[in-house]
């Protein structure tokens, strides 16, 4: 049965209506604000923690833990921070900013009860330096809310003062990293940091600071207003919740649509996305976490619940869950060496297995592409990404590596036919030579 309206979250995700104050109101954001943190930072968190929310930004951490590994009290002054991503530079990620543009009312009352409950001091929205138009409307979104005294000194008349900022990137994909975001937000080059110390120890300006997704914190006020029970009710055991589902590709209708956790694949692009183009035996393979995830062939992902557990069955990872689907007029080959060329690309350079190694592998790649690589280079290629994977600062490294492991795995007798039938050529040229 697919999601109904009645339980959807993000009840303006396409703009249908304004995304005004007003009507943020009327769709039942900023009701009753002021209660919800009566309720005290303890049972706040706690309540999260019984949803089972899992933070959507890629990695699928518990959200009400991360937020309990904040200080109770700072026993030398510091202030507490929360950093909200909406970099959102993940190729194939394009949820957050329907969030930013459409409904960022729930973000801004989300940051006040996310900031309360971790008792910070302020939220920094750090946006995606393309998104212009989204940065624009969330500005005049917390302007709004500033002006209603919905935030700021005695923020909704709950007696705790709580500030939002919104800053820009500069379009860097690393500044999505949480270390590499605090650093630019300090005004410093984009680049992660070595952990520990963990950024609720030390983080933004060397103060405790939590780093959480747009959507992690955008379903907060609601999971509190209809109960953790309720949001729990949707997707399987630990993989609990609705989730914002972004389809592109090879589907006939491309879209990002709010969906229970744990919908199989099948299910979720025959109800939203009108099936795939030329049919389902024309489907190849699925990436179904963002780019940094390693590709599933058809037959994998065709029964595939689509959650943190069901896609870690199948050798891959729910990430963002932007789901790209390709069909067999798909060069695979090409489709993974182009993403291979964007991480070596936004590599930051610090650490030498991800500077070198996606170089590397890059060139690689492209030599895969036009068969003009040997054999045994199919092992060294897949031994490189081995290198690269988890001896490197970021997790960037591995998002540089699984892409190509998937294709290996997969996909090794693609690889080997262009280069045996290049070497064909190759000897048929000499011969005529
Ligand atoms: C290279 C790289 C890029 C990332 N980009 C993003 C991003 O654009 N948005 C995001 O929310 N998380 C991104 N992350 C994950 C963040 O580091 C962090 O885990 C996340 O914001 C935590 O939020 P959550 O707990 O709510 O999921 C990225 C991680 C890496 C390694
Ligand atoms: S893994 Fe790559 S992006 Fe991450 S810190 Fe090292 S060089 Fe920079």
């Amino acid at each position: 049965m697919s999601l109904a309206d009645k339980d959807r979250i993000f009840t303006n995700v396409y703009g249908f209506q304004p995304w005004n104050l007003k009507a943020a109101e009327a769709r039942g954001d900023w009701d009753k604000t002021k209660d919800l943190i009566a309720w005290g930072q303890d049972r706040i968190i706690d309540e999260v923690k019984a949803s089972g929310l899992r933070g959507r930004g890629g990695a699928g951490f518990p959200t009400g833990m991360k937020w309990s590994f904040m200080p109770k009290e700072s026993k030398d002054g510091r202030p507490s921070f929360l950093v909200i991503n909406a970099d959102e530079s993940e190729p194939g990620s394009c949820k957050d900013r329907e969030i930013l543009r459409h409904d960022p009312h729930k973000l801004i009352e989300g940051a006040l009860i996310a900031g309360f409950a971790m008792r910070a001091r302020a939220a920094y929205i750090y946006v995606r330096g393309e998104y212009i138009r989204e940065a624009e409307v969330l500005q005049a979104a917390v302007d709004e809310a500033y002006e209603a005294g919905l935030i700021g000194k005695n923020a909704a008349k709950s007696g705790y003062d709580f500030d939002v900022f919104v800053h820009r990137g500069a379009g860097a994909y690393i500044c999505g990293e949480e270390t590499a975001m605090i650093e630019s937000l300090e005004g410093k080059k984009g680049q992660p940091r070595l952990k520990p110390p963990f950024p609720a120890g030390a983080g933004l300006y060397g103060c405790p600071t939590t780093v959480n997704n747009v959507e992690s914190i955008a379903v907060v006020p609601t999971i509190l207003r209809r109960s953790a029970a309720w949001f729990a009710s949707f997707g399987r055991e630990n993989n609990k919740g609705t989730k914002l589902f972004q389809i592109s590709g090879h589907v006939e209708k491309p879209c990002v649509v709010e969906e229970a956790m744990s919908i199989p694949f099948r299910e979720l692009i025959e109800r939203h996305c009108g099936g795939i183009r030329g049919g389902w035996d024309n489907l190849l393979a699925v990436i179904p976490g963002g780019s940094s995830v390693p590709l599933v062939p058809a037959a994998q992902i065709i029964d595939a619940p689509m959650d943190f557990d069901g896609l870690k069955d199948v050798g891959s990872g729910l990430g963002t869950a932007a789901i790209i689907v390709m069909d067999k007029s798909t060069d695979i080959v090409q489709a993974i060496s182009r993403l291979s060329y964007f991480y070596k690309h936004e590599s930051c350079g610090q650490c030498t297995p991800c500077r070198e190694g996606t170089g590397w592998m890059w060139r690689v790649m492209e030599r895969m592409r036009t068969g003009d690589a040997d054999l045994s280079e199919i092992d060294t290629l897949y031994e490189v990404t081995k290198q690269v994977e988890g001896h490197t600062i970021c997790a960037l490294g591995d998002a540089a590596a699984w892409p190509i492991q998937g294709l290996i795995r997969h996909f090794r007798p693609e690889m080997e036919r262009r280069i045996i039938e290049k070497q064909g050529t190759g000897s048929m040229m000499e011969a005529a030579e």
